[in-house]
């Protein structure tokens, strides 16, 4: 096909007043990145022959964002001279003079649009032989955007800005959704003839599409009926619901894949997780960063997980887990709290209450209650009792504590750090464990227990304890 040649352009020179933010605009996360991001996935879904991004407000910050996504983009640096087409114009001269195909323009602040959008109105565009073609949509409530002008035909005449459109056209309700794709030569010339004699004394990108008319251009704007894809953040309420909608479609798409999702309004997943099918996921659910979730698991309710890796049938319930690896079929909570480095072996468990960190549990080994676990490796078969502490921390360093496999640490025990517990150790309730503990030992440190034979009824007359330990005696005699 002629003119397959393209490269793409997208703009995110703004500071995005509306935010009232110190973060950039276009480097406020929705699905758990950047907006500028999934734009720029979107423009590598083209397989265009180059990306070009203009910058200006905070540019240092939002050049590292775009390089370390996407590190063969083109970075080019706004002038001082406002505007969309002062953007666009200043991103052409970074093309070679010989590049005559399509530039698709893309705005840093409509994370929604989607490759196969982008492909249709690319093709449609040349097939037609435009100068522009562009994404609108019709809208009820067209407040703040761009209007289309088209004649008694429906032949498009141009572009109006609300801030420059008389009160006809802004009843006006097809939209300017600000996703071009122009041909290199006819957008140029066009560029070069615009000027910043307008409401805002901005160089407008929109006033192209009468430029290229006037040079006998055509020009046209196909309407979406999805209106998302073209949704621009503005403020923090356009983040919000361009969020909850890039949710919505992920979560869509994991159930047509096979993954159960009980509660879609509660349940939030970033777009970088993997989730294989037969997986369920129960109310409250968050699974965040790069978090992967294999067949037969079942998380939540009320979980949230970052960059954790869950194998097949791992169950999750009430917790809180990063950076953390948990294998088949082991078990985590209610209310466990799972921090960086801990990886959970096949079987094994992670209990109610129990606080984990750089930590790893062999294979079948289970901290069932009440404990903290933090810089220890645990071998395989081994119990740790009930309300247990790895005590790490000498208020200077963190030390590790080794336990071998098949131990049984009693109930709460204090495991001093550094400390070596050697395979199949026993150690007693209540033991502070500051030695190294040979194999096959019984570990234990409590001082013989003393019972003080009435002593409840001197000291504690006429308490109820006093008086049940009386009609105790009494039955007793
Ligand atoms: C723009 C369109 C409007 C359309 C709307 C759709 C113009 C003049 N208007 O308005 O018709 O309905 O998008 O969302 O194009 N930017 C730069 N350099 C600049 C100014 C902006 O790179 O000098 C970037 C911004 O970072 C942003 C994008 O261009 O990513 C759009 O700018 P914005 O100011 O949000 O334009 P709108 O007022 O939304
Ligand atoms: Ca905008």
């Amino acid at each position: 096909m002629a003119g397959r040649s393209l490269a793409v352009v997208i703009l995110a020179a703004g500071q995005g007043t509306r935010m009232k933010s110190a973060l950039p605009k276009v480097l406020h996360p929705i699905g758990g990145r950047p907006l500028i991001s999934h734009v720029l996935d979107a423009a590598a879904g083209l397989s265009p022959e180059s990306i070009i991004a203009v910058v200006r407000h905070e540019r240092a910050r939002v050049t590292e964002v775009i390089t370390n996504h996407a590190p063969h983009t083109t970075i080019v640096e706004q002038d001082e001279v406002p505007g969309t087409g002062r953007a666009v114009e200043q991103a052409l001269a970074a093309l070679p003079a010989s590049f005559d195909g399509s530039v698709v323009v893309l705005s840093g602040d409509v994370p929604l649009i989607d490759v196969a959008t982008l492909e249709r109105l690319t093709r449609g565009h040349v097939e037609h032989g435009r100068g522009m073609t562009l994404l609108s949509a019709v809208s009820e409530d067209p407040t703040g955007l761009g209007r289309i002008l088209r004649d008694g035909n429906g032949a498009m005449l141009g572009i109006v800005e609300e801030k420059d459109a008389s009160d006809a056209q802004r009843r006006i309700t097809e939209i300017n959704g600000g996703i071009y794709v122009f041909s290199r030569h006819a957008l140029q010339r066009a560029l070069a003839e615009i000027d910043t004699n307008n409401a805002q004394a901005e160089k407008y990108l929109t006033d192209a599409a009468a430029r290229i008319l006037a040079a006998g251009g055509v020009v046209d704007a196909v309407a979406t009926d999805d209106p998302w894809l073209i949704a621009g953040v503005n403020d923090r309420v356009q983040l919000a619901d361009a969020g909850r909608e890039l949710n919505r479609r992920i979560i869509e798409a994991h159930q047509r894949a096979g993954v159960t999702i009980q509660d879609p309004a509660t349940t939030w997943i970033h777009a970088d997780v993997t989730i294989e099918p037969d997986v369920e996921l129960l109310p409250g659910t968050h699974l965040h960063g790069a978090t992967s979730i294999a067949t037969g698991a079942i998380i939540g309710p009320d979980t949230t997980l970052v960059d954790c890796e869950v194998g097949e049938n791992v169950r999750i319930r009430r917790s809180e887990a990063t950076l953390a690896v948990f294998s088949p079929g082991a078990q985590v909570g209610p209310f466990s709290y799972i921090r960086p480095g801990t990886e959970l072996g096949a079987g094994g468990k992670i209990g109610a209450f129990v606080e984990t960190k750089n930590a790893k549990i062999g294979d079948g080994s289970k901290v069932p209650h009440l404990s903290y676990v933090g810089d220890a490796t645990i071998g395989a078969d081994s119990n740790v009792g009930a309300g247990t502490i790895f005590a790490n921390y000498d208020g200077v360093a963190k030390h590790h504590t080794e336990v071998g496999d098949a131990v049984r640490i009693g109930s709460k025990n204090v495991l001093i750090a550094p400390v070596t517990i050697e395979d199949g150790v026993y150690t007693a309730a209540g033991t502070v464990v500051r030695k190294d503990v040979p194999s096959g030992a019984l570990a234990m440190n409590v001082a013989p227990q003393r019972n003080v034979h009435g002593w409840v009824a001197e000291n504690r007359p006429g308490t109820s304890s006093a008086q049940a330990a009386e009609s105790n005696g009494k039955e007793r005699a």
